[in-house]
Parts: C-alpha cells; sequence; structure tokens
C-alpha cells in the first residue's frame, strides 16, 4: 500500500540513514523541507522531497497536508508504563509537605506500588496498561522502553515481563522491555540485601533470559537503594546474560553511576538531575547515551538535569518521560520537550533531536526509528496547522497533534 502525503508545511528531522545520534552543537540544528512530500511505502518511509520535484506515483491513498508540519514520532526511552493502581494519596501527602524521601521510608513508593503489583492478576496488570500505552500512542509516541521493577518477586517481575511482551504482540509500536528487578530492596529482605541480589542474579535472571523477556538490565543506583558496588555486581550478571545496562543515576546524588555506568558500556545513564562536573567529564567520547526525564523533576520539584553543561560540553543529550505512578504519572512526550526548552533552556531543536534521534539510540533503535529516512518506519506525527515547530514547546498546554501515524498506520 503506497502513501502519498502532499503539500506539507515543513517535514521536520529528515537524516541520511547511519546517522544515529546527534551531539554537542550539532544538537542545535534540525534539518528540514520546507513544501513536502513525503511517500510511505507500507510499514516504511519510501521516499521524501520538495513538491518542485513530486515524482509520479499511484499511490493508493493521498493525504493533503496543507500548513501542517510532519516530524516522526517521539521515542520515549524510559518508561514504567506496565503497573498496578495509583499512588495519588502519596502525591497529597507530598503536597501537605512530607518528602518522596520520607514517603518511601515509610513504606511507600516503589514498595507501595511493589504491593498493589503482587496483588494484581496479569490480566488486569495488562489492562491498566494497555490503557496508558494506547494513551502515549494518540500523543505521538511511536516507539517505547518499559521496565519491570515493581513485582520485587520472582514470580512479580516475570508477570511484568510478560505484559510488557504480550503489549510488544498487540500494538503495532516498537517495544523495548528491561528488567529493573534492582528497583528497591524489597520489604522481605530489608536486613538481607545480599539475599535479595543473590535471587536476582541467581533466579531471575536466568529466567527472564531463557523466555528471552528483556533486552537491558536497569538498576537503580541511589543512596538507599542500589551502591554502585551492587549496580556493578548487577549490571555484570546481566551483561552475562545477554542483558545491556541502561540504569537510573544520579537522581538525587551523584555517588558514582554515571562512571559505573560507562565502565560497564551502558547504553544509556538516566536521570541525571544532579551532575558534577566529573560525571560531564566522564561522559565525553563513550557511546553511553545521557537521558533527562524533565516531568519528573516538574512533578518532584527537584533538579532539572544541566543540559546547557552537558551540550556545552560536546554531550549529546535524550529526553524521555519516565512515566511511572510515584515521579512521573504522564507519559507526554510533548510535554517533555516543552518543560526542556522552558525549564532547560534546550532549544525547541534540541529538544527535538533529544525526543527522537537521540531517544531511538537510548532504546538501541536508531536505524529504523527517530527520523524522516528512507527505509525507516513510517512513525509519523503530522500536527494541525502550526506557524513553526517552535509552536510546540511554546503552546505548551495545547494538543497540536492532528493525526499520529505508527507503522504506516493512522492511530484513532
Ligand atoms: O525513575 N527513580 C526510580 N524509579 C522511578 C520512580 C519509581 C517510583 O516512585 O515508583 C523513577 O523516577
Ligand atoms: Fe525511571
Amino acid at each position: 500500500m503506497t502513501t502519498l502525503i502532499i503539500n506539507i508545511k515543513e517535514l521536520v528531522q529528515i537524516r541520511e540513514a547511519g546517522i544515529t545520534k546527534v551531539s554537542g552543537a550539532a544538537m542545535a540544528v534540525l534539518p528540514t523541507v520546507k513544501n513536502a512530500y513525503l511517500i510511505l511505502e507500507d510499514n516504511l518511509i519510501a521516499d521524501f522531497g520538495s513538491m518542485d520535484n513530486l515524482p509520479k506515483t499511484n499511490a493508493d491513498q493521498t493525504i493533503d497536508a496543507t500548513g501542517k508540519m510532519i516530524l516522526p514520532a517521539w521515542c520515549d526511552s524510559h518508561t514504567h508504563i506496565v503497573y498496578a493502581g495509583n499512588r495519588e494519596q502519596e502525591f497529597v501527602d507530598r503536597i501537605n509537605g512530607l518528602s518522596y524521601e520520607e514517603i518511601a521510608n515509610r513504606g511507600g513508593g516503589i514498595l507501595n506500588s511493589a504491593k498493589k503489583l503482587n496483588d494484581a492478576t496479569e490480566e488486569e496488570i495488562y489492562m491498566q496498561s494497555k490503557e496508558r500505552l494506547e494513551e502515549v500512542m494518540r500523543l505521538g509516541t511511536g516507539a517505547v522502553e518499559i521496565k519491570s521493577g515493581y513485582g520485587l518477586t520472582i514470580e512479580g517481575e516475570l508477570k511484568m515481563l510478560r505484559v510488557i511482551k504480550q503489549l510488544a504482540k498487540n500494538y503495532p509500536l516498537a517495544i523495548k522491555a528491561t528488567f529493573l528487578g534492582a528497583h528497591a530492596i524489597p520489604a522481605a529482605y530489608k536486613d538481607d540485601r545480599k539475599g535479595y541480589i543473590d535471587i536476582l542474579i541467581n533466579k531471575m535472571l536466568p529466567e527472564i533470559s531463557k523466555d528471552n523477556l528483556a533486552e537491558y538490565v536497569d538498576v537503580f543506583c541511589e543512596t538507599g537503594y542500589f551502591t554502585v558496588e551492587e549496580t556493578e555486581q548487577i549490571m555484570n550478571a546481566g551483561i552475562q546474560f545477554g542483558l545491556k545496562p541502561k540504569i537510573h543515576v544520579n537522581q538525587f546524588n551523584s555517588i558514582g553511576g554515571v562512571q559505573a555506568g560507562i565502565k560497564y558500556n551502558a547504553l544509556s545513564v538516566d536521570h541525571l538531575e544532579v551532575m558534577t562536573t566529573s560525571d560531564i567529564e566522564a561522559l565525553k567520547n563513550t557511546d553511553t547515551m545521557p537521558v533527562a526525564l524533565p516531568s519528573c523533576s516538574y512533578f518532584l520539584s527537584i533538579p532539572y538535569t544541566p543540559a546547557r553543561e552537558m551540550i556545552a560540553a560536546g554531550l549529546p543529550l535524550a529526553l524521555a518521560t519516565d512515566y511511572n505512578p510515584g515521579s512521573t504519572p504522564s507519559g507526554n512526550m510533548n510535554f517533555v520537550v516543552a518543560t526542556a526548552c522552558i525549564k532547560m533552556k534546550m532549544t525547541p531543536e534540541e529538544a527535538i533531536n533529544a525526543a527522537t534521534i537521540n531517544g531511538a539510540y537510548a532504546m538501541g533503535l536508531s536505524d529504523t526509528h527517530g527520523s524522516i529516512t528512507a527505509g525507516k518506519k513510517a512513525n509519523l506525527i503530522i500536527t494541525k496547522p502550526i506557524h513553526s515547530y517552535y509552536q510546540l514547546p511554546y503552546a505548551f498546554g495545547s494538543n497540536l497533534i492532528d493525526t499520529v501515524i505508527i507503522e504506516g498506520k493512522v492511530i484513532a
């Protein structure tokens, strides 16, 4: 099936094949074609260019995009979309003065979600998670990474990963699964952290690898969660089972997690709200993508990742939502892009690069996702009529998306 889209006001983020990420000063450049056409063959981008050079094609379907812009669909490389219930009470407790840390120390936080998850059936978790996935697709997300980490028991973790696998089977978008058994020490192992890590490494990892349930391994490397030493031990074990690390670091404290991630060639290091000069130095000339999660900073009122310093140091940066019940109950990448511009002083060009090509890199998808490139997946956002792509972050509360296309199919 051939779809021809004509009269596109501006086709945004066009890249040659082989460009996998953009770094430093190059992040300020967002290549576009004005007054463009785009041809889709089945689920792939076949061709594009200026309307002046529109080729003759026998299209099965023609879409007139007069006044509208087209971008690649968002690539959300860090989420915890699969969870049970909500943490609305903790939200109100924080409004009334408790901190995220105080709530966690009282047995709330991740352990609260773990209890809900273990009490829910696989079917219930699937039904709740699919609603969230459908919502983020409507908001323009065309590829997503989803973590486990609210089970913290063998059965709970496997249940979460099976739900992720089921979602990947039933929906057209690319879904990458990450094993985050090291999200918190479960209550039952409060006084036996070694015992839990032993189960994670010797029971959970073999099961996951046997059933091919995850591609990445994650650890929450943070004071009060997992130490740098434990993080290294778990990354190393994950690697033995063929899982590449992608880890939570520097959310509240800089304790050496960035350097540990680099040492184990992590695909990404995520959060980075608290970054020292040596953390930034360490990331230079590595293959590890730094990932910022500004809607988490917004929701918890914690610092934003210092994007300006990182980009000035020549680093790449990706943006993701962190969609989860505790620190970021939102999967809206449009809000993430706007917040990165408004609060992190990223330019619209930098933020769009961070949310597309660099996001694709941070989940190992930059050969197929994240840009308008012949041969890549036909994953597109068609905007409503807008003046320029600046309007996307500028009008931060408006829904400026007209149509989302994932793998060549229009999402209702
Ligand atoms: O990325 N920081 C660790 N994990 C999640 C939040 C977990 C929760 O509060 O449920 C995050 O912010
Ligand atoms: Fe997270």
